[in-house]
C-alpha cells in the first residue's frame, strides 16, 4: 500500500439555496467530521475543507422564486448553512463559499490552462431562447407539458409529479419561466471536454486500482465506464457564476460543476500557503466525502479535470453515502419534508451530541436509511442514556462517594481476573475502532465504542462496590477492592473519551471536564492506557452527559414535520392517479334519489355467502332489511349502532332468498378498504341527505 504523509479531507460543498438538513449530516459532514477528528487525534497531517457552491442554476431558481437577486440568495444562506455546521461542531479548518475572488481566479486559471493546452472542443448547438428576456434558458428554466403524466407544470430536466426525467424537448407547449414566452431555438458555442478520451485512464484508475472503494461508489463507476463516456459541456450561457476566461465568450459562465469542484482547491489556498503540499505531492491523500448524486461528479469528472490540468494529485477515496429517509418518506425541500439543522439547534439546544449519535448509528452507508423521531428518543434513553451516561455516572457518583473524591489507587495484591480482562478488552476495541474508521465504516465503529461502556456496566455490575460498602465497617473492610474497582473504570471512562470524541466531540469534552484533564488526553496514542488519569487526583463532581428524552418532544417534532408539509405547487400530489369518472347528470337525476340516514340495529351473517352480511336498518319511521356484501370488512358485531346513508328508493332486489330494500353507501379505497359514508354528527334517523 502506498505511503501518505497528508490527508486532505473535503466534505462536499452544499448548495447555497437553502438551509442544510439532517440528510446532508448523515451522508457527508457527519462521516467527514468523525474521519478528520480521528485523524487529528492520531496526529496526522490533515486538512478539513467546505464551504458553499455558489453558483448554478439551483441559486438563480432560487433567488427567482423570492423575487431577490442571485447574491441575496447566497449571503443569506452562507450564513445560515455556516451556522448550522458550527453549532453541530463540524470542524472544518476551513468553510469558504465560492463567489471568493480566489475561486474565481483559481476556477478560471485552471479552465484556461485545459483550454491552451487543447483538452476542449469548441461546439454550436442548438438551446433554447427567451427572446423576451434575451437570454438562453438552462433546461430547469422551461417549463410544459409532462409527456408522460400530464403535469402542466413540468421542469425541462425533470416532471416533479412524476419523476420522470426529460428533456426540454420533451415538454408539450414548452414556456419560459422567466416570461412566460415560447422559446425558440438558438445557435450557441461551448467548451466541451471529450471525457472519452480520459476512458482508459479513468478505467485503470479506478476499475483496477481502487477496488477498495465502497461497493456503491465502485459499482456506479464502473456502470457509467462500461456504458462509454461522451463529450460534456464545461460551459453554459448565464450571467451568474465565473466568466469564461477567453474572448468572444460574453454572457457565458463555467459550468457549476466544472467550477464547483476546484472550490476545493481554492479554499486551501485560502487556508495556508502550504496548499501545494496537500493537492500536488504524490505522498498526499485526497478523499472526498459526498452524498451519492455527486459520484459521478467526484469520481469520474473532477479526477479527469485533474488529469488533464496536470500536476495534482486524483482522489484515493470518495466515500459516499446514500440517502437518508424521513419517517419513511423521502427527504424533499420543495415539499418542506425535511428535518433542519438550524431549526434541531433550536429545539434541542445543547444535545448536538444525540442527533450526531444517531445520524452515525443510522447511517446510511450501504442503503437507503429511515431516521423516525421515535427512533431517536429510544436510541437516545436506551444507548446514550441507559449505556454511556449512566456508566460515566455510576462512575463519577461512586467514587466521589466511596474514594472520597479522589482517584483511588490500584493496590495490586487486590488485582484479579476482571481487571485484567477490562485492560485486554481495550486493546481488542481500539484495534477494532481503528481498523473500522480507516475504511469507513462508521457505524461499526460507533458500535464497538458503545460496547467499551457495555462492558464498563458490566464490570461495576459484577464488582458491585456499592454492596462491598454497605456499612462502614464492611466499606473499611473492602477498600482496597472498591478503590480497585472505582480506578478501573476511571480509566475506562477516560478511554471512553478517547474513543467517543471523534463521534461526540461535545461530551468528550464533558467527560474530560469531570476528569479535570486537558484535551491532550484525547489523542488515540493514549486509548488503550489504564494510566491516564493520576492517583490522588481530585476529580469534578459529576454532571449528566445526556437527559432522556420525553414522549412530548417526539410527537411535537412529528407534528411540526406533517404541519410544515407543502404541497407542490400546482402538482396534484403525488401516485394518486384521477379515478375514472362518470359522465356529467342533470340535477333532475341526481333528485330522483332518495337518501335517508339510518341506524343499523341488527347485523348477521348470511348462511352460505361468505361476502354478505344481513342488516336491520332503523329510519325512525320504519325498518327495512338490507343484504350488503361487506362481511368480508366488518364483524357483525362491530357496525351494530352505526349510522349509514341508504339509498331508500332502490328498486328491491332478493338475494339468497332474502328481499333487500334498499343499498347502503361505502367509501373504497385505493387499497380496497371500505367505510361507511355517513353524517359527521349523529342525526335522526330518517333524515333526508341531499
Ligand atoms: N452543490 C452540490 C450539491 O449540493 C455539491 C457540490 S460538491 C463540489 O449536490 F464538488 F462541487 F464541490
Ligand atoms: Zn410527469
Amino acid at each position: 500500500m502506498k505511503q501518505f504523509n497528508r490527508t486532505l479531507v473535503t466534505a462536499a460543498l452544499p448548495y447555497a439555496n437553502g438551509p442544510v438538513h439532517i440528510g446532508h449530516l448523515a451522508g457527508c459532514y457527519i462521516p467527514a467530521d468523525i474521519y478528520v477528528r480521528y485523524l487529528r487525534a492520531r496526529k496526522a497531517d490533515v486538512k478539513f475543507i467546505g464551504g458553499t457552491d455558489e453558483h448554478g442554476v439551483p441559486i438563480t431558481i432560487k433567488a427567482m422564486q423570492e423575487n431577490v437577486s442571485p447574491q441575496d440568495i447566497v449571503d443569506k444562506y452562507y450564513a445560515i448553512i455556516k451556522d448550522s455546521f458550527d453549532a453541530m461542531g463540524i470542524s472544518f479548518d476551513i468553510f469558504s463559499r465560492t463567489s471568493r475572488q480566489i475561486h474565481h481566479e483559481t476556477a478560471a486559471g485552471f479552465f484556461k490552462k485545459m483550454y491552451d493546452d487543447g483538452l476542449f472542443e469548441e461546439r454550436e448547438s442548438e438551446q433554447y431562447f427567451d427572446e423576451v428576456k434575451q437570454v438562453f434558458l438552462a433546461d430547469r428554466y422551461i417549463i410544459g407539458t409532462c409527456p408522460k403524466c400530464g403535469n402542466p407544470n413540468a421542469y425541462g430536466d425533470q416532471c416533479e409529479r412524476c419523476g420522470s426525467s426529460l428533456s426540454p424537448d420533451e415538454l408539450i407547449n414548452p414556456r419560459s419561466a422567466l416570461s412566460d414566452a415560447v422559446p425558440v431555438k438558438k445557435k450557441t458555442k461551448h467548451w466541451y471536454m471529450p471525457l472519452q478520451n480520459y476512458e482508459p485512464w479513468l478505467k485503470q484508475y479506478i476499475i483496477e486500482d481502487h477496488k477498495e472503494w465502497k461497493n456503491n461508489v465502485y459499482g456506479q463507476c464502473k456502470s457509467w465506464l462500461d456504458n462509454g463516456l461522451q463529450s460534456r459541456a464545461m460551459t453554459r450561457d448565464s450571467n451568474w457564476g465565473i466568466k469564461v476566461p477567453l474572448k468572444d465568450a460574453e454572457g457565458k459562465v463555467l459550468y457549476v460543476w466544472f467550477d464547483a469542484p476546484i472550490g476545493y482547491i481554492s479554499a486551501t489556498r485560502e487556508l495556508t500557503d502550504q496548499w501545494q503540499d496537500y493537492w500536488c505531492k504524490e505522498d498526499s491523500r485526497l478523499v472526498h466525502f459526498i452524498g451519492k448524486d455527486n459520484i459521478v461528479f467526484h469520481c469520474i469528472i473532477f479526477p479527469a479535470m485533474l488529469k488533464g490540468h496536470g500536476g495534482y494529485v486524483v482522489p484515493d477515496n470518495v466515500p459516499a453515502n446514500e440517502f437518508l429517509n424521513i419517517e419513511g418518506e423521502k427527504v424533499s425541500t420543495s415539499r418542506n419534508w425535511a428535518v433542519w439543522v438550524h431549526e434541531y439547534i433550536k429545539d434541542f439546544p445543547d444535545q448536538q451530541d444525540v442527533l450526531r449519535y444517531v445520524l452515525c448509528a443510522t447511517a446510511p452507508e450501504t442503503k437507503d436509511n429511515d431516521f423516525t423521531w421515535k427512533d431517536f428518543q429510544d436510541r437516545n434513553n436506551n444507548e446514550l442514556v441507559a449505556n454511556l451516561g449512566n456508566f460515566v455516572n455510576r462512575t463519577m457518583v461512586l467514587m466521589h462517594k466511596l474514594c472520597g473524591g479522589k482517584v483511588p489507587p490500584m493496590h495490586a495484591e487486590q488485582k484479579d481476573a476482571a481487571d485484567d480482562a477490562v485492560f485486554a478488552m481495550l486493546q481488542e476495541a481500539k484495534a477494532k475502532i481503528s481498523e473500522s474508521l480507516e475504511t469507513f465504516r462508521f457505524r461499526d465503529a460507533l458500535n464497538e465504542v458503545m460496547n467499551v461502556a457495555r462492558e464498563g456496566n458490566r464490570y461495576l455490575q459484577e464488582k458491585q462496590p456499592w454492596i462491598l460498602a454497605k456499612t462502614p465497617e464492611l466499606q473499611a473492610q473492602h477498600q482496597a477492592q472498591i478503590d480497585n474497582c472505582l480506578h478501573v473504570c476511571l480509566q475506562l471512562t477516560a478511554n471512553l473519551a478517547i474513543f467517543i470524541n471523534p463521534f461526540l466531540p461535545f461530551t468528550a469534552k464533558k467527560i474530560c471536564h469531570m476528569l479535570k484533564v486537558v484535551d491532550r488526553l484525547l489523542e488515540w496514542e493514549n486509548a488503550g492506557s489504564m494510566k491516564l488519569v493520576s492517583v490522588g487526583y481530585s476529580l469534578r463532581p459529576p454532571e449528566l452527559l445526556f437527559k432522556k428524552i420525553e414522549d412530548e418532544q417526539v410527537k411535537a417534532q412529528v407534528d411540526k414535520l406533517h404541519a410544515g408539509l407543502k404541497k407542490p405547487a400546482a402538482a396534484a400530489p403525488e401516485e394518486t392517479p384521477k379515478p375514472e369518472a362518470k359522465p356529467e347528470i342533470q340535477y333532475d337525476d341526481f333528485a330522483k334519489l332518495d337518501l335517508k340516514v339510518g341506524t343499523i340495529i341488527q347485523a348477521e351473517k348470511v348462511e352460505k355467502a361468505d361476502k354478505l352480511l344481513k342488516l336491520t336498518v332503523d329510519l325512525g319511521y320504519e325498518q327495512r332489511t338490507v343484504v350488503s356484501g361487506i362481511a368480508q370488512h366488518f364483524k357483525p358485531e362491530e357496525i351494530t349502532g352505526k349510522q349509514v346513508t341508504l339509498v331508500a328508493n332502490l328498486a328491491p332486489r332478493k338475494m339468497r332468498g332474502i328481499e333487500s330494500q334498499g343499498m347502503i353507501l361505502m367509501a373504497e379505497d385505493k387499497d380496497g378498504r371500505l367505510v361507511f359514508v355517513n353524517p359527521d354528527d349523529a342525526v335522526a334517523p330518517g333524515s333526508s341527505v341531499s
